[in-house]
């Protein structure tokens, strides 16, 4: 049975702060066993990884590969090869923008992403359509919200090479059916990207199910530290790929005429020294995450939503965006009010809410409103703090002198 209170005893967070934290979506509170891996790296074995020959840097290289064989399996990826640590989602689609967008893409092609992008699934193809000549089609969203198969063929011509999509919405929260979108992106002949920063926390997800070309995601949003991020890519895309930063760790050997011999990948993608404490977090974050099962998560927060947003539809004063949403995504303004002031007052009672744009800057063109605010909600969060949020929503009609 899944068991919340028992839950939250592993985060020492909860000790120290009385918040109710419904942001969750923007980065989660960390488990004690994270915060121990990482101490034990910088307290016990600290090493540099793929460098050094001695009793403690066989220790970090071995829970580095096991770390990477750990992410292999939470994603069902094919080989450990395809899995690359980077900084976060941001640096990942970077990566692939640019290593496998600027080198393949020409003049005219098409890359195809949709409205309700994060920035950082629209500015890495932005800078890559300037360099190459290729233009960005931005797709706009069904009426549900979603984006579908149909939609993708729609907008899908023979010049697309690249479809790069959010698989879950840091704003609405609606899943899209990315497996059959895959299909017909294939179909097409491109290639699909997909933004996974919302959906690996917090769904099961299986890349060759999918059968999806890349996949980006972070470590801090899972329960894991920041600065730390996955790039998923098929092994035989990463391997017609060039590097993206050049330095120690990812080359075999080079001369002074400029030649050189790189690592195979993954290990060409990751020049410099890697993030070690935070794979260790990492790597205890996923342990935690299979004990508990991503399946359990994904209905604890579901509930939760169902039973929120019942309550928020009785509350006249509330405008509701995204009602029917599968994820732990609520999001929602109070009529007549800007996004900042509801979240200023959920504040004030001890709600933490983001409002704004959330950086998905042309979802407005769905939503209709430039700002709103999103409550977003994990595996810890109790029905207690859903009662809390609810009550700040349902005051905040007299106190916020909201017009309708
Ligand atoms: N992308 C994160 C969010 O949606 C930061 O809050």
């Amino acid at each position: 049975m899944y068991d919340v209170y028992k839950i939250r005893k592993d985060f020492p967070v909860f000790l120290n702060n009385k918040t109710v934290y419904l942001d969750n979506a923007a980065t989660t509170y960390k488990p004690q066993v994270v915060i121990d891996a990482v101490t034990d790296y910088l307290s016990k074995e600290t090493a540099n990884s793929g460098r050094g020959d001695y009793r403690d840097a066989y220790l970090v290289d071995k829970r580095v590969d096991e770390t990477r064989i750990l992410v292999k399996k939470f994603i069902n990826s094919k080989y450990a090869e395809e899995i690359v640590f980077t900084q976060g989602t941001t640096a990942s689609l970077n990566m692939i923008a640019v290593c496998y967008g600027e080198k393949f893409l020409k003049a005219n092609d098409e890359i195809l992403i949709s409205i309700a992008e994060h920035s950082s699934n629209t500015l890495p193809w932005v800078e890559v359509a300037r360099k190459t000549g290729a233009k960005i089609i931005y797709m706009p969203l069904t009426e549900d919200g979603l984006i579908t198969p149909k939609l993708v063929k729609e907008h899908m011509t023979k010049k697309t090479k690249i479809v790069s999509l959010v698989h879950v919405s840091n704003v609405l929260g609606y899943v899209n059916d990315v497996k059959k979108i895959a299909k017909v992106v294939h179909d097409m002949g491109a290639i699909i990207v997909v933004d996974g920063a919302q959906s690996v926390p917090h769904l099961p997800v299986d890349v060759q199910d999918m059968n999806i070309d890349f996949l980006a995601f972070s470590g801090h949003k899972m329960l894991a530290p920041t600065g730390i991020g996955i790039l998923y890519g098929k092994k035989h895309l990463l391997e017609k790929m060039d590097p993206y930063q050049m330095g120690g760790g990812m080359n075999i050997s080079y001369d002074k005429e400029g030649n050189y011999e790189l690592f195979k990948v993954p290990h060409r993608f990751e020049a410099g020294t890697l993030n070690i404490e935070a794979i260790y977090g990492l790597h205890a974050a996923i342990e935690y995450l299979n004990k508990i099962g991503m399946d359990n998560i994904a209905k604890h927060e579901h509930k939760l939503r169902r039973y929120a947003v019942a309550k928020l539809k009785e509350m006249d004063h509330v405008i509701l965006y995204n009602e029917n949403a599968e994820t732990g995504i609520i999001t929602f303004n109070i009529k007549g009010v800007f996004s900042q002031d509801i979240a200023t007052y959920l504040n004030s009672k001890n709600v933490a809410v983001r409002s704004g744009q959330h950086c998905a800057k042309f979802i407005k063109e769905y939503i209709g409103e430039i700002g709103t605010v999103r409550a977003s909600l994990y595996l810890y969060t109790t029905k207690e703090e859903i009662d809390t949020f609810l009550k700040a929503v349902e005051t905040s009609e007299n106190y916020l002198d909201a017009y309708f």
